[in-house]
């Protein structure tokens, strides 16, 4: 197992990088990225390339034992071909051009910056393509972050509009199909057609999407102009990876992925003024997506916190223990590498108060040990553990173009995609049920139950292939707004649910988005929500059954004839209908019965306290992670009797954990 840190010697005296180096030896890393930042040190001027620095670093951290990932520099394009390439410069809806003075000032649709980046990553390709020491490439950072995945300048504009020249074919196609004789929009050729920069009102929904379309197609062209680039010059035992932030952005990750040997992700369960971690739910739920985003295959964690993280802001300074936990975490749920972001707190630029293992003082501390802690505890076992399988009963479908939808038309001042997605995902995750997150080109025979939460954005292929799977057996979960757009963005002209209303046998005639400190009641009449009531927010679909059995309905005089859930037999399967934002312990019960009837294994465990298991032939792991920052838990354990992965000790039935604790069990299959 790689396991490291995120270094940057160019911000350092050269006599302090023995000194970090040594300290590094005596932690026990094994690896170290540099350089992701060093475009103007690389190529001081245009065509000049002066790779001295980084030679003299990488050959001191080859001495030191350590392998090295290379970032190509991209990320930060050098003042002097601002200068004089001011194009390259991206722009937002506004129309104001986003200046020099930060990071991912570019926008990958100009022409000049695919050539400029193209010629360092070759230079930086052919010089240390053959090192012995450098064992693969991050290409750029984080694509798309801090606003950098749209641009709206000219080079956009005409970049937007061949891509949809080449999409349609024909521009009356086009307006047929985004509605443009709506408002007097109706094009006649390809060079009218915007970016959508900023209107008084709102643009065409189908424009919109197909912008973020377009945008993320650029950033899948731009990641292979590198990749294939760095192919050319680089030993084939060299990997090419790229660092992702979370989802969200006008960018496909899969589509990306399919490009690099495995993805890499940077997890940071606090940031910026946050004044707490975001749930345990919420950074498993990342975890879950990036072992998606290449079919389940082991990612690194490129950036893992190491310290109170932020520019001008900062908030929230991770306890002892925060560090193991969510190291064990990320193992747990694919992660096979951990590289701590960063090595030392930088003294100066941006980010002086993106704190790391060591702080502005390079003194070895609480942080630094640790670290070793976790590195030597890993010692024993990471390998085996990491190579194991994650196997998965319930799938979670996501589609970044229905979170796009999502983004361009919320409806609800109270909707957020991934606080809806988690509205799904966390009462599952508290019951410890293993899931994957699927896109709608996988297959879902292999799964008991499919989630399918606000599924607005619908695709007819996978639309029939939920039928399917139902019809043989399946159980599927549908949640409010489901299957009232096409994938240009139009509304159906089918009672909703669309194409999907006989599989979940209900129509929905009425509909309403609960905004701030709005909500309605719920009351379970029948199945496994009888007797309970609840609020609901966010939204309600007023619910006509029709083959479907109403399990609770509103609690509201005006429509307390409305189903809020149902539950639909189809073919050999059963189909859920969640018509609201149902309250956790609403969820809770639903899920408790669902995954009882479909032989989902779930575990009961305290509040904040994840399990997560692994397998392989000979040994099952068990994670015990509590994210619990004030008590400990005592955890039941599955039959069986267990051993501590690091220490030995051995546990049955139960397991006390303290609070922050995290612990791996193993036992002999
Ligand atoms: C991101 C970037 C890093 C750094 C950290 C700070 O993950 O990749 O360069 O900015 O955030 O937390």
């Amino acid at each position: 197992m790689y396991i490291g840190v995120d270094y940057y010697p160019e911000q350092w005296p050269r006599e302090r990088w023995e000194t970090d180096l040594q300290l590094m030896k005596e932690l026990g890393i094994n690896v170290v990225r540099i350089a992701e930042f060093g475009w103007s040190i690389m190529e001081p001027e245009e065509g000049e390339f002066d790779f001295r620095l980084y030679d003299e670093a990488i050959e001191l951290i080859h001495q030191y034992g350590f392998d090295i990932v290379l970032g190509t520099p991209t990320a930060t394009p050098p003042a002097w071909l601002i200068e004089k390439y001011p194009e390259v410069l991206p722009v937002d809806d506004h129309g104001h051009v986003i200046g020099f003075g930060a990071r991912r000032h570019y926008t990958v649709n100009s022409d000049v910056f695919q050539v400029l980046s193209k010629r360092i990553v070759k230079e930086m390709g052919k010089h240390y393509g053959n090192h012995p020491a450098v064992i693969g490439w991050q290409v750029d950072n984080e694509y798309g972050h801090e606003k950098s995945d749209r641009s709206y300048g000219e080079v956009d504009e005409k970049a937007f509009q061949n891509w949809l020249e080449k999409k349609y074919g024909d521009v009356q196609a086009l307006n047929e199909r985004w509605g443009t004789v709506f408002w007097s929009q109706t094009y006649t050729n390809w060079s009218q057609i915007p970016v959508p920069r900023k209107v008084y009102q709102e643009h065409n929904p189908s424009l919109l999407l197909d912008f973020d379309r377009f945008c993320a197609d650029s950033y899948t062209k731009y990641n292979r102009l590198q990749v294939e680039t760095l192919r050319q010059y680089v030993d084939e035992r060299q990997f090419i990876t790229h660092n992702f932030v979370y989802s969200g952005l006008a960018q496909d990750q899969k589509e990306i992925a399919k490009d690099l040997d495995f993805i890499s992700f940077d997890n940071y369960p606090v940031w910026g003024g946050l004044a707490d971690p975001i749930s345990p739910a919420a950074i498993a739920r990342q975890h879950d997506l990036c072992r998606g985003t290449k079919n389940g295959k082991g990612f690194w964690v490129m950036e893992e916190l190491s310290g109170a993280q932020g520019w001008s802001q900062i908030g929230y300074l991770p306890r002892p223990g925060h560090l193991k936990l969510w190291t064990y975490q990320a193992m747990s749920r694919g992660a096979e590498a951990i590289v701590y972001f960063r090595w030392r707190a930088a003294r100066f630029g941006t980010e002086q108060f993106c704190h790391g293992i060591l702080d502005h003082d390079g003194k070895p501390r609480r942080k630094y040990d640790e670290v070793k802690e976790v590195i030597d505890s890993l010692r024993g076992f990471a390998d085996d553990w990491i190579a194991s399988d994650y196997s998965a009963d319930v799938a979670f479908y996501h589609d970044p173009e229905n979170e796009w939808a999502w983004q361009i038309q919320p409806q609800s001042d109270q909707f957020d995609y991934v606080k809806e997605f988690l509205r799904f995902y966390e009462p599952a995750h508290a019951m410890n049920v293993q899931g994957n997150i699927i896109r709608a080109d996988e297959d879902l025979s292999k799964y008991k139950v499919v989630v399918v939460p606000i599924y607005f954005l619908t695709k007819t292929g996978f639309n029939d292939k939920l039928k399917k799977y139902v019809e043989d057996g399946g159980t599927v979960i549908f949640s409010y707004r489901t299957g009232v757009k096409d994938e240009d963005n139009v509304v159906t002209d089918k009672t909703l649910p669309g194409e999907l209303a006989d599989l979940c046998g209900i129509e929905v005639h009425e509909y309403e988005s609960l905004r701030e400190n709005k909500s309605s009641q719920v009351k379970g009449i029948s199945g496994p929500l009888s007797g309970m009531e609840a609020t609901v927010n966010v939204w309600c679909d007023y619910v006509e059954a029709d083959t479907a059995e109403v399990l609770a309905t509103y609690n509201d005089s005006w429509f307390q004839d409305k189903a809020a859930v149902t539950r639909n037999t189809y073919g050999k399967g059963t189909v859920y209908y969640v018509g609201c934002g149902l309250s956790p312990e609403m969820m809770n019960q639903l899920y408790t019965s669902v995954f009882t009837d479909t032989e989902v294994p779930f575990m009961e465990s305290a509040e904040n306290v994840e399990i997560v298991k692994r397998n392989c032939g000979e040994y099952d792991y068990l994670s015990v992670l509590n994210h619990d920052v004030e008590k400990g838990h005592d955890v039941s354990l599955p039959s069986g009797d267990w051993t501590d992965a690091t220490t030995g000790d051995k546990y049955s039935k139960s397991l006390a954990i303290p609070r922050l604790g995290s612990v791996v069990l193993m036992k002999k299959k």
